[in-house]
């Protein structure tokens, strides 16, 4: 498998001619602080051709050819802003800036990216090297017929034991999540045999982790558009491709912060689980729920630094406010703790905006766990997506301690 990453290497967008490529473009950082800029901008959200939020309603992406028209528009609604990245360009072309070190053939190498066939197999081989320990579960074919597996990590238990679910890879574009994913995953089952802590986790609970659930999608990101988002299912009656696959879920699908519109990046889809991907991991947690309980679920995006609680949909609090939010502020301080890095956190409609179908929502709404999360990790915007690969080991390290303080706080508290 990885003999064929000098193959790669030339097909990866950044170095392939035949990716789009992002010259020119820029993030504008804006300031926003009005309803009725949110408004605007929610207007000029539905036109992704000339814009792509990366970050709404803070960060936009601008075409070169539409920046001026943008900036005039936000010149007359008087929405302030500043060029925050100027050449898009630039940051895909150095995001794989550790390639070339600390580079062993014989392993997995957790510092650099890795193509979704390479997670693939990442899984079954995770699976082989911890018999009793991991296991892979084949839940589904994506849109595109590639297989999906789920890694089961706990060690065998007479009793029945709880469940923890957390993904990656939702959205295409979010590179540092299904590497993150990957290095903690792997972290907790070398600690099982070293640490007492992570051995009671695994001991206790059955953990199902889904490194990269969009998995389509991110096969688009290494191979045509860098900055794909979405899922690659095309709509009836539009040329857009790709339904927003965390808008997707049947909980409140279809309100508020959900795109009608094929064309839009946070396009809902034309039904709830309309997405084979969503639907196989909704079928299956669904399935597993009738003989565990799940505590904990997190799906973990990038960026900003958020841990966020539900819910997503509106903005009134759950039951269960309290204890979630104590959970999501020890979360931030244990990832604080590590690099310093500083997360904040909130509920996901308060903290962010208004968006439904979310995973994290259906999470709590319908698979019934009491601790359900978005966490958006590194970084709060320098890089943005483009995260280069020398930050994946930092990230991953400090959100594995934010992941066993989130058990922890769980297993004393359900
Ligand atoms: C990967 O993405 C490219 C670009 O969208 C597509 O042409 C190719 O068929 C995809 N490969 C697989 C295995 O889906
Ligand atoms: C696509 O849309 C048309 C017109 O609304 C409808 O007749 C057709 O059945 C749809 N096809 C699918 C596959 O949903
Ligand atoms: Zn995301």
């Amino acid at each position: 498998m990885l003999g064929n990453l000098v193959v790669l290497v030339l097909l990866m967008c950044g170095t392939s001619t035949e990716c789009t490529r992002y010259d020119g473009y820029v993030v504008l950082r804006l300031d926003v602080s009005t309803d009725q800029d949110v408004h605007v901008l929610k207007q000029i959200q539905e036109v992704p051709e000339v814009v792509d939020f990366w970050d709404f309603p803070r960060d936009l992406m601008v075409s070169p050819s539409y920046l001026e028209d943008i900036k005039a528009t936000l010149k007359e609604n008087k929405i302030k802003y500043v060029t925050w990245i100027d050449n898009v360009q630039d940051l895909i072309d150095t995001q794989f800036n550790h390639r070339n070190t600390e580079y062993s053939t014989d392993e997995f190498n957790y510092a650099v990216y890795h193509t979704w066939e390479e997670i693939y197999q990442w899984v079954l081989d995770t699976a082989a090297a911890y018999p009793g320990l991991a296991e892979a579960i084949l839940i589904m074919h994506s849109y595109q017929g590639k297989e999906q597996y789920v890694l089961k990590v706990g060690s065998d238990s007479a009793t029945p034991k709880e469940a923890i679910w957390y993904q990656g890879g939702i959205h295409a574009r979010e590179w540092i999540s299904p590497a993150t994913v990957m290095w903690m995953t792997n972290q907790l089952l070398m600690d099982y045999s070293v640490d007492p802590e992570v051995k009671s986790m695994l001991d206790q609970y059955d953990i199902y982790v889904l490194p990269l659930l969009n998995v389509d999608g991110y096969n688009h990101t290494w191979e045509e558009d860098r900055m794909w988002r979405k899922t690659q299912k095309p709509n009836n009656g539009s040329n857009c491709i790709g339904t927003d696959a965390n808008r997707n879920w049947d909980y409140m699908w279809g309100g508020e912060g959900a795109s009608a519109f094929p064309c839009a990046s946070t396009y809902r889809g034309d039904s709830a689980h309309s997405e084979p991907e969503v639907k196989g991991v909704a079928t299956f947690l669904e399935l597993k729920a009738l003989e565990q309980t799940f505590q904990l679920f997190i799906d973990f995006h990038s960026y900003s630094q958020y841990w966020l609680t539900t819910w997503g949909y509106t903005l009134d609090l759950t039951d269960d406010h309290v204890t979630q939010t104590a959970l999501a502020s020890i979360g931030c301080d244990a990832i604080y703790s590590v690099h310093g890095t500083v997360y904040t956190y909130g509920t996901f409609a308060d903290h962010l905006y208004i968006g439904s179908g979310l995973s994290q929502d259906w999470g709590y709404g319908t698979l019934g766990s009491p601790y359900s999360f978005t966490v958006e990790l590194r970084d709060t915007g320098e890089y943005g997506f483009l995260l280069p690969e020398d930050q994946i080991i930092p990230t991953s390290e400090e959100t594995y301690a934010g992941l066993k303080a989130a058990i922890t706080y769980v297993m004393a508290n359900t």
